[in-house]
């Protein structure tokens, strides 16, 4: 036993040592990229400091008559009512108490389109496919408000 652990041993100081010697004994493992001058990055914050106290965001205030146009095909639709207060999570998800197949008639709200029933193998569930769960991952509600970050997109059609 003890001449096997030996024999191990030794041939693992052979490996290590030939690999030292293939990098060469000068080679610089802490080599990382050169930091070159300081760039000063603006994000949403602006350029307010990280241990500075932030600053309180303005109140939304939801547009709740009329959809907005989607800008793009495809694009999610914006949420044309109140979505605060309603969670959405592991054990409750409080669109699907109005948007899901069983309720939407009832409740008069919109029907989820055929995709929010595919998987990703395009086979057809009968109920809400687990890649649509998290609505509000695509779903926002409607503000008036300026860009966060300015941008010049515009539609195919303008
Ligand atoms: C109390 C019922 C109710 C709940 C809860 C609800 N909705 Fe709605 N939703 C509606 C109704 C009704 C409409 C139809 C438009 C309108 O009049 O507001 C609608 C419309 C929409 C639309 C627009 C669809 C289109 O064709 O443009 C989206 C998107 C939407 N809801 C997403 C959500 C999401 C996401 C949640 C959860 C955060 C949610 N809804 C929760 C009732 C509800
Ligand atoms: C991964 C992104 C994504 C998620 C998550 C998602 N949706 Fe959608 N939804 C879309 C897109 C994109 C459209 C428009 C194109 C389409 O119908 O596929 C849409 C369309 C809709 C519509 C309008 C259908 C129509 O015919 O115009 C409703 C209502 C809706 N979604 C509700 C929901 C609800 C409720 C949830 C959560 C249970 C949800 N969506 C989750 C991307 C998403």
């Amino acid at each position: 036993m003890k001449t096997k652990i030996l024999a191990i041993t030794i041939a693992s100081v052979f490996v290590l040592g030939s690999q030292a010697q293939f990098f060469g004994a000068d080679h610089n493992w802490n080599n990382g990229p050169s930091v070159s001058a300081a760039v000063e990055v603006s994000s949403l914050r602006g350029l307010h400091g990280l241990d500075s106290l932030s600053i309180a965001p303005s109140r939304n205030k939801f547009i709740k008559d009329g959809d907005w146009d989607r800008s793009f095909d495809d694009q999610p639709p914006l949420i044309p009512h109140k979505s605060e207060g309603m969670p959405v999570n592991l054990s409750e998800n409080k669109c699907l108490s109005c948007h899901s197949q069983e309720n939407y008639k009832e409740e008069d709200a919109s029907k989820m389109s055929g995709t929010h029933f595919m998987t990703r193998d395009d086979e057809r569930l009968k109920n809400l496919s687990p890649r649509r769960y998290f609505c509000i991952q695509c779903h926002v509600p409607q503000v008036d408000r300026e860009a966060l970050i300015g941008n010049t997109y515009v539609n195919l059609d303008e």
